[in-house]
């Protein structure tokens, strides 16, 4: 099952894809925490993507693409994979197709996540995240069972910088200039499932389940 998870900053693409890829046993491939992890790292990558990101900014393609081609390219990834936050822009989702085709594999859907602003902004206002695993929580809708500590491995939760309101607003708007667009690229193509995302984690959890039980093109 080849996989890309599209939505708005906030939609809660991080959360349903860890559920998504523990149940079909694929890696979870999210380029925001490759970048935040390799600026953790202090690598030459991380020190190039953080202008990007402080500013709510898109990395730009050429980066980008180099980064998931080879981690598609990875043995984990034959079985399947599921992108989230890939492509972002119309070159990004072109290159991939060439990438895809050249190594004889297609998509199988886009899942595409709808959530209107205001629940965004609620939502990446309240998130924290697992500094070690990168598990999104939120204050009210998604808290950890012990305050500041992650459920899964226990590591130090905390508020990343581009939640803070101005950086929001400038995300949402690259988005909306930069990022919807695909929408129409996927519809095009016949891979595109719209699915309803406003109710809880769980909900949002089962209309996935059912689009994927019933079916997309198979990969
Ligand atoms: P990235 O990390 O991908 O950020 P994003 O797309 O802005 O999305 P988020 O991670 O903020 O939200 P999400 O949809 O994952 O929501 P989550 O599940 O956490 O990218 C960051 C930056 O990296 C970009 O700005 C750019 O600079 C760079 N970048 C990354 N990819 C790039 C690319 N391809 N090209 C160029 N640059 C790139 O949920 C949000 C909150 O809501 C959490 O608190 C969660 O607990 C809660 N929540 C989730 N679902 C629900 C629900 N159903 N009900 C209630 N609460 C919920
Ligand atoms: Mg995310």
């Amino acid at each position: 099952m080849n996989l890309i998870l599209l939505g708005p900053p906030g939609a809660g693409k991080g959360t349903q894809a860890k559920l998504i890829a523990a149940r079909h046993g694929i890696p979870h491939i999210s380029t925001g925490d490759i970048f935040r992890a390799a600026i953790a790292e202090g690598t030459p990558l991380g020190r190039q993507a953080k202008e990007f990101l402080d500013r709510g900014a898109l990395v730009p393609d050429e980066i980008v693409i180099g980064i998931v081609t080879e981690r598609l390219g990875a043995a984990d990834c034959r079985p399947g994979f599921l992108l989230d936050g890939f492509p972002r822009t119309i070159p990004q989702a072109e290159a991939l197709d060439r990438y895809l085709a050249a190594t004889g594999r297609a998509l199988t859907a886009v899942l595409a996540l709808e959530v209107g602003e205001e629940v965004l902004i609620r939502r990446l206002g309240g998130r924290r995240v697992c500094r070690t695993c990168g598990a999104p929580y939120h204050i009210e809708t998604n808290p950890p069972r012990e305050e500041g500590r992650c459920d899964r491995c226990g590591g130090e939760l905390y508020q990343r910088e581009d939640d803070r309101p101005a950086t929001v607003r400038e995300r949402l708007r690259v988005y909306e200039a930069q990022t919807r667009p695909l929408l129409a690229y996927y519809e095009e193509r016949g891979l595109l499932k719209r699915i309803r995302a406003e109710g809880g984690i769980e909900e949002v959890d089962a209309a996935i389940q059912r689009v994927l039980a019933g079916g997309g093109r198979r990969g």
